[in-house]
């Protein structure tokens, strides 16, 4: 009873110019590891869900991309969608579609794009998810222990005198501003969610009909197509009316029936060239490298990736990204890294 959904249509914006809007981060070997992040993803799954359970929703233009990349997988697997509507539609599709394979699925939503090293904990984890999920309505998130107000991530409040391993949770709020993520890092009892969602189908189903009635009516009027030859025409038709917005909003701000297990492995969201810096392996000077060879002079901190063969020296510099693509050279502080999906925007618009 055991399925997966890997999301793996974002953009990742942030990591340009390796991730671009026709071959996005998910897709490349951020780590230099020699696996995507995508088939890291799928691997790491797969330890706990039968291959075939695993589902993979992209956007049509990255279907190829996938294919190449998991070529053991089959073709009803990948589920693709025909425009970016964030995640809240994607989620509700999935879970009808497996809800039609096997009503008493059990299943994990996971983003392509978060590093976690410690894989027996991952699973181990995943699975007293699953195990408290099985039977029971509930909606269930692995959370992480914030470290700095970060107000990219999603923020859950959990009862102080809740000792259980697995409690409920008294508020989330995605994505907040700086000062409320700084008074709820003070406050001790929030977690960050980390995207990582585990639930029955009923229950998710459930709670999209009583929270996104619309979204929930728009697919339903084509759940009868799931599964079948018809279902290609009813998405293309009808995938562009559901709205824009992520499962955080649509549905985990809004549920009372949020329970959160507090994470027991190492966790990155890869959203930035300065969080893959953090976990790359470092020179004695402090600088990460991926791909190609480096000689440095008093440098210091500074984050490369370059192509493979390539040798790269620098001298006098700290703190900076590099960045060697064929066609793109970027030197960048990391300090203001936030503002590369500005200044990608801003080039585009002159273009
Ligand atoms: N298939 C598909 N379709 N996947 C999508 C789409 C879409 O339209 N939009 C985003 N995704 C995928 C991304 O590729 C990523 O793997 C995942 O969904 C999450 O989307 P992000 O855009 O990366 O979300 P976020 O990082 O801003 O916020 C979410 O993750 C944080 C932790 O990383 C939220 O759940 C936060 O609450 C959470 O803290
Ligand atoms: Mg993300």
């Amino acid at each position: 009873n055991y399925y997966a959904v890997i999301m793996a249509g974002g953009v990742g914006s942030r990591f340009w110019p390796v991730s671009t809007p026709e071959f996005p981060k998910q897709f490349h070997d951020m780590l230099g590891t020699g696996e995507t992040l995508v088939q890291k993803t799928f691997t790491r799954l797969s330890q706990l869900i039968p291959k075939e359970n695993i589902l993979i929703l992209t956007n049509d233009k990255y279907s190829d991309i996938l294919k190449e990349q998991l070529p053991m997988i089959t073709n009803e697997q990948i589920v693709l969608e025909p425009d970016m509507r964030n995640t809240a539609p994607c989620i509700l599709y999935a879970s009808m579609k497996i809800k039609k394979q096997n009503p008493d699925a059990v299943m994990i939503v996971a983003p392509s794009d978060h590093w976690i090293e410690d894989e027996v904990q991952f699973v181990s984890n995943l699975q007293r998810a699953f195990d408290s999920c099985e039977s029971d309505n509930v909606l269930m998130t692995l959370g992480i222990i914030p470290t700095f107000p970060n107000t990219g991530y999603g923020y859950i409040e959990y009862n102080k005198l809740d000792s259980r391993q697995i409690k409920k949770v008294v508020q989330f709020r995605e994505k907040p501003d700086y000062q409320t993520a700084k008074t709820f890092i003070q406050r001790r009892n929030f977690l960050w969610n980390s995207g990582i969602f585990v639930w029955n189908v009923r229950s998710i189903l459930e709670a999209f009909e009583k929270f996104q009635p619309e979204m929930y009516q728009l697919f339903q009027a084509g759940y009868s197509t799931f599964n079948t030859s018809e279902e290609k025409q009813f998405i293309t038709e009808n995938y562009s009316k559901a709205e824009n917005i992520s499962i955080d909003y649509a549905v985990m701000e809004k549920a009372d029936n949020v329970f959160i297990l507090p994470a027991t492995f190492d966790w990155n969201d890869l959203g930035t060239w300065g969080s893959l810096y953090d976990k790359l392996p470092k020179d004695e000077c402090d600088n990460a490298m991926v791909n190609g060879n480096l000689f440095v002079e008093n440098a210091t901190n500074n984050i490369i990736r370059t192509n493979p063969n390539k040798l790269v020296v620098i001298g006098g510099l700290d703190d900076f990204i590099i960045v060697d693509k064929d066609d793109v050279l970027l030197i960048y502080p990391k300090k203001r890294e936030q503002e590369i999906k500005q200044i990608v925007a801003k080039m585009n618009a002159k273009k």
